[in-house]
């Protein structure tokens, strides 16, 4: 596996650290997962986007500009195997003596990427969907902000995965839902699809933006707008979106089904549409020249 640390590619056994880099010592940093389809970036000026307003909200400067990213991402994946990849970005405030404060003067950020086969469901998960848990979202009031720093995501998902499930849906306030620990969430109630609204509280996600452009171009009833822990408990249907796990079917919550505990219509509708609008905007272009990156 090839990395970028740093102005370089190489081996990921020669990428290397300081151990003073903010991002080890406090998770001063942020990052980035972006799904790579036919050797290109999937929707790359929206997460580069996302990247920017999670930058601007830890005040750090960006180290690149968008044709720098552009040409450095199409870099990473040519040099690594595969079609299909998930790449990896973060960014630090880089290394300096331990101090809460930002370094002043600042110093030079640490940029780091890698790819890895993209982890897309099997289809027997397909088939069945997955189990999901509700629990307390106790995170900071800046999950707007792709943080590196995921303590609270990592305890959540472990109490998921502690119930043989798949991921956690948080319920904030003991009122309302806002997304999973490392996904968003839908809930279909009435035959609608509701959305949370992208405000503090959840990930801005780049799925959930395909989801929603989706159901928007094909008449599916849908809303955004906050939604109450009573309609997840009660809802039709509950669907997971991420880069990784595109849509998936949560047909058990806390341990009950959810409707009938199979994948419903609404998940076989977007499903598909999901993977139709994959395959038009990014399997039919021709291919990329050697040597030749994609524009965001
Ligand atoms: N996580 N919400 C949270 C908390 C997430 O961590 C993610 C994705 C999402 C979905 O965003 P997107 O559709 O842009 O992937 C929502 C990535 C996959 C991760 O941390 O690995």
């Amino acid at each position: 596996m090839t990395v970028y640390l740093n102005g370089q590619f190489m081996p990921i056994e020669e990428a290397r650290i300081p151990v003073l880099d903010r991002g080890f010592v406090f998770g001063d940093g942020v990052y980035e997962v972006i799904p790579v389809y036919s050797r290109r970036a999937f929707r790359l000026a929206e997460h580069l986007k996302r990247m920017q307003h999670s930058l601007d909200g830890i005040r750090l400067q960006n180290p690149h500009n968008g044709a720098e990213w552009t040409h450095l991402i199409g870099e990473l994946i040519a040099r690594n195997d595969g079609e299909d990849q998930y790449l990896y970005l973060h960014i630090t405030r880089g290394v300096a003596k331990r101090d809460h404060a930002f370094p002043n003067p600042p110093v030079a950020p640490t940029v780091f990427m890698m790819s890895s086969p993209l982890p897309t469901p099997p289809a027997e998960l397909l088939r069945n969907g997955v189990g999901a848990v509700t629990a307390q979202d106790n995170r900071w009031l800046r999950c707007d902000i792709k943080a590196i720093a995921l303590l609270p995501n990592v305890l959540l998902r472990q109490v998921a995965v502690d119930s043989g499930c798949a991921e956690a849906i948080l319920i904030r306030d003991d009122a309302f839902m806002t997304e999973g620990a490392a996904s968003n969430i839908f809930v279909v109630k009435n035959g609608i699809l509701l959305a949370p609204p992208k405000d503090n509280l959840m990930l801005p996600g780049i799925t959930y933006d395909v989801v929603l452009e989706i159901t928007a171009a094909n008449n599916i009833p849908h809303e955004v707008r906050r939604v109450t822990k009573q309609e997840v408990f009660s809802a039709e249907e509950l669907l997971l979106t991420s880069s990784t796990k595109e849509v998936l079917a949560i047909t058990r919550l806390d341990g009950k089904p959810v409707g009938d505990g199979k994948p419903g219509t609404m998940f076989a509708k977007l499903h598909q549409l999901y993977q139709e609008f994959k395959r038009d905007v990014m399997r039919q272009q021709p291919p990329l020249p050697p040597g030749k990156s994609q524009g965001v």
